[in-house]
């Protein structure tokens, strides 16, 4: 029997699926990280697991700023411009 919340959290995964919706969710932050909410693992170079200690959303530094990389620290803040505004990548190259 798995605990509480780890069954939750399949059965939310699995309703995701069902409907068509992705199990993970980045949303570009303007002037700022990279926020990763949902089923994810964050790994380094060589394949080593970042413990979370339970955290379910993180941020990611995309300004290169923070002394906690790749974790956001919040130094981005009035030290990096960028608009997030989505868009279409052009067709991938075959
Ligand atoms: S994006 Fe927040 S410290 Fe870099």
């Amino acid at each position: 029997m798995q605990p509480y919340v780890v069954q939750n959290s399949l059965h939310a995964l699995a309703l995701l699926q069902i409907q068509g919706m992705a199990a993970t969710k980045l949303t570009i932050n303007s002037n700022g990280s990279v926020k990763i909410e949902g089923d994810f693992e964050i790994v380094d170079k060589e394949g080593r697991v970042y413990g979370l200690n339970g955290r379910e959303i993180v941020s990611l530094c995309r300004c290169g700023q923070s002394s906690n990389k790749p974790f956001c620290d919040g130094s981005h803040k009035g030290h990096f411009e960028h608009e997030a505004v989505a868009f279409d990548l052009p067709p991938k190259k075959v």
